[in-house]
């Protein structure tokens, strides 16, 4: 069975657009997916960031929830702030989601130009916290509107960065099981060796071209570990056919190191 994740702030009543755009396909969804339905409180606070009504606007989600037919004998229908695992998990996806591709987010640009009062922190990141909302679960379906497709997409990407560190033998990551991890343990020479020996290609053929999956795993790398001046260096010789995998190896060795 997959599993459906979705959910609506409480900011007030549900409204047409809730109730056609969301709730209908909860309801329909719920007898034949494993369910979790949840009221994003804290999202709300967002852009409603009076205490006041916070408590009565939860209340006010759930009982319309119930009402338009959501079942929580067979969906599993919870409060955001609940569950401490979801800020938990918040925080640490937060370092994985970068200043320029959050402020680039269409939903972010709107509520900045609705509200220029209130440029809260929690804007910015909260395509983070809507990451860990589906992420905590797995949540194979997420029925949202289409305003909220971006958002989704940078969920996807928070989950395959914080998956993927990759390995040297030119293809997915690196682990343990894959057998070709970089170990925090391993001596200088023997660190040397095993960027040395990592796999790479004839070198690129046109200018600006796209490297290939083992050259795209190295450049990962680089990013972890060596200066930005150095890895521009690199990045302009990869695309002017000029680069030097051996000596790209070196610098990432010593950078490692
Ligand atoms: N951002 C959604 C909206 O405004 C609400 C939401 C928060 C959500 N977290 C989510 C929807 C996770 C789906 C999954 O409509």
């Amino acid at each position: 069975m997959e599993t459906v994740l979705s959910g609506i702030r409480s900011t007030g009543n549900l409204h047409l657009g809730n109730y056609f755009g969301a709730v209908t396909n909860f309801v329909k969804m719920q007898h034949e997916n494993k369910c979790f339905f949840f009221i994003a409180d804290y999202h709300s606070l967002t852009t409603h960031p009076t205490p006041e009504n916070l408590h009565a606007n939860v209340r006010k989600v759930l009982s319309e929830y119930l009402a338009c037919g959501m079942d929580p004998e067979v969906a599993t229908i919870y409060i955001q702030s609940d569950v401490p695992e979801i800020p938990e998990l918040y925080l640490l996806l937060n370092m994985n989601a970068y200043l320029g591709e959050l402020e680039r987010t269409t939903t972010f640009k709107e509520k900045i130009r609705k509200q220029p009062e209130n440029v809260n922190a929690g804007l910015l990141t909260y395509p983070v916290l809507m990451a860990a909302d589906i992420i905590i679960h797995k949540a194979n379906k997420v029925p949202v509107g289409k305003d909220q497709e971006q958002n989704l997409e940078m969920a996807r990407h928070f989950a395959r960065r914080f998956n993927k560190v990759p390995g040297l033998d030119g293809t997915g990551k690196m682990g343990k099981s894959e057998g070709n991890g970089l170990y925090l343990v391993d001596d200088e020479k023997t660190l040397r060796k095993k960027v040395m020996s990592a796999v790479t290609d004839a070198g690129p053929t046109a200018p600006n071209s796209e490297p290939a999956e083992p050259i795209a795993n190295l450049f990962s790398l680089m990013e972890l570990v060596s200066a930005p001046d150095t890895i521009q260096f690199f990045k302009e010789k990869y695309a002017n056919c000029e680069i030097r995998y051996g000596d790209m190896k070196k610098q990432l060795a010593t950078d490692i190191w």
